[in-house]
């Protein structure tokens, strides 16, 4: 085998529920490296424009919430399937983003041109330090261009509706699968027609389709282009 650096810059993209989060943890902890996803940060605008009431029509008011939104993210702190913590203003809030109402909501904001715009300078500033793996919908093809290695993962509708199921009901929470799939539909409609920053693969990024892989052979795929 030949050895060479790994990428420092890994940008790893796609659908909702592909897989990506597990990924990018386990590769991040292969190589040593951050591991930031990025979905937390919209999801965590939309949680407190819902916790607020806000009419999420207003894109003006979104915006400046994102703008002024104090989103900390952090190496897990619980070893109870959380990639990172995350707070508001010192609050927890790592499981409140991840019910169905943020779900149903989030593709709304993460459309807004100023919202994409404050939270990617954050996120490419923090990415740009190298040694990461960042996880996303646009990172390959927007936020990080430059990603030394790019990944494309995807997976069927019905297989990422599964997967997500299972993680509920793992969590102990009660899931319904056609509800899963018809909202994970929506939202990669949403996320893929949006005329700002849509999911996509970037022109050269490694396409990797889960549907017939664990997540330990997509793991030895990735890592293999590592190396
Ligand atoms: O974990 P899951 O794939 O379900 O979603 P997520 O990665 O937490 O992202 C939630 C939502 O945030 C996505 O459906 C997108 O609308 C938005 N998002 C985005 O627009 N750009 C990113 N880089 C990350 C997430």
């Amino acid at each position: 085998m030949t050895n060479k650096t790994p990428p420092s810059i890994i940008a790893l993209d796609g659908p909702a529920a592909s897989g990506k989060s597990t990924l990018g943890r386990t590769l991040a902890d292969a190589l040593g490296y951050l591991f930031f996803d990025t979905g937390v940060m919209y999801r965590a605008v939309a949680w407190m424009a819902l916790q607020r009431d806000m009419n999420l029509q207003d894109e003006a008011a979104i915006t400046e919430l994102a703008e002024k939104a104090q989103i900390d993210i952090r190496p897990p702190s619980k070893p109870d399937g959380r990639s990172c913590d995350v707070t508001l203003g010192g609050r927890d809030v790592t499981w409140d983003m991840r019910n169905a109402e943020v779900d149903a909501n989030v593709s709304v904001i993460s459309a807004y041109a100023g919202v994409r715009k404050a939270l990617s300078a954050q996120q490419r500033r923090i990415g740009l330090r190298g040694k990461v793996v960042m996880v996303g919908r646009d990172i390959g093809t927007v936020v990080l261009p430059e990603a030394d290695l790019k990944i494309y993962l995807d997976a069927s509708p019905q297989e990422r509706a599964r997967r997500r199921y299972d993680e509920l009901i793992a969590r102990g929470e009660k899931a319904d699968y056609e509800d899963i799939l018809k909202r994970v539909v929506e939202r990669d409609r949403i996320d893929s027609t949006r005329a700002v920053a849509p999911l996509r693969p970037a022109p050269d990024a490694v396409v990797i389709n889960s549907d017939e892989l664990t997540a330990e052979q997509v793991f030895d795929r990735v890592i293999a282009l590592c190396k």
